[in-house]
């Protein structure tokens, strides 16, 4: 998620975040704002870039986010929201420009089917629902059933988001509701194969492993990613990730401990690699 406005201002952090490589083919860029011309500056800006999809956020609740009118806000001002997704189509071409939403800002003011037939009119090329409402958050569960009706009324692709945990969910999520697709999130964080996964299920083909030696080569794989694109700091962030790969493995509470300790990638790479040798000698 990349905000339009540290775009315009060229923010470090925000050029940081744009960073891609070759397996990210075809580029797709989420962005949040709510000023219509900032925003089309900033798709035109992509473009040139090389990226070819875009995806308006109006989901996320964040405090920092909302404040500012954008993200789960703009679902409290449609005809902004409408402008918004018009001004990112006229850039981007039809079927190019897609919508990350909620159901509403709160339960007394549910928008998303409303949102449907203007937003398809406007341009959207796809919506991507996450079926709670902005003050929700990630409270209560998912209400699945808004998505069936989200694709009963319209008839461009809705993706489903929200409590899809394993490839499993996904796949009972795509027949309860008729979506199109899903997208993974907090799943995703949990285990990184879960794309893949999905797709074998999909396509009737054998799960790939869930024992300690896949675990640990995707979470080697994940540090040696994150070495290669991201800053020295993202050590950080691996020791909040790593945990929640390993969680329910054996001997993934003493890991846990090692993990959280790690200040560098060397120390990191060491604890990693010595719990698979330890897995190797066993
Ligand atoms: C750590 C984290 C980061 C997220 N970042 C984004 C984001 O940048 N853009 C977005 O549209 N949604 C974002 N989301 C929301 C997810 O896309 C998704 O809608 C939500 O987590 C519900 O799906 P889940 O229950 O399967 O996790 C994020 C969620 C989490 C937990």
């Amino acid at each position: 998620m990349i905000s339009a406005k540290g775009l315009f201002y060229s923010t470090a952090n925000t050029m940081r975040l744009l960073q891609t490589c070759d397996q990210d083919l075809p580029l797709v860029v989420q962005l949040y704002g709510c000023d219509p011309e900032i925003m089309s500056r900033a798709v035109s800006t992509l473009y040139a870039e090389g990226f070819r999809y875009f995806d308006l956020n109006c989901g996320c609740s964040v405090k920092k986010v909302v404040k500012t009118g954008a993200g789960a806000a703009l679902l409290k001002d449609p005809g902004l929201l409408l402008k918004m997704v018009s001004v990112m189509a006229d850039r981007a071409g039809p079927g190019r420009v897609g919508v990350k939403m909620r159901l509403g800002w709160n339960i007394e003011q549910l928008v998303y089917l409303d949102l449907a037939a203007p937003l398809a009119e406007a341009g959207a090329g796809w919506i991507t629902l996450h079926p709670r409402t902005a003050v929700q958050q990630f409270t209560g569960q998912a209400a699945w059933q808004a998505l069936k009706n989200l694709k009963e009324i319209t008839l461009i692709p809705v993706v489903a988001s929200g409590d899809l945990f394993t490839a499993g969910n996904a796949l009972d999520c795509v027949r309860q509701t008729g979506v199109d697709t899903v997208m993974f999130a907090r799943g995703a964080l949990m285990d990184p194969a879960i794309g893949m996964r999905y797709q074998n299920l999909l396509q009737g083909r054998a799960d790939l492993p869930r024992n300690q030696e896949f675990t640990l080569r995707l979470c080697m794989e994940a540090i040696e990613t994150y070495r290669r694109h991201a800053s020295s700091r993202a050590v950080l962030k691996l020791r909040t990730l790593l945990p929640r790969m390993i969680r329910g493995l054996p001997g993934a509470k003493d890991l846990r401990k090692r993990i959280i300790l790690c200040r560098q990638w060397a120390e990191l790479e060491e604890v990693m690699t010595s719990a698979r040798e330890h897995l190797e000698k066993e």
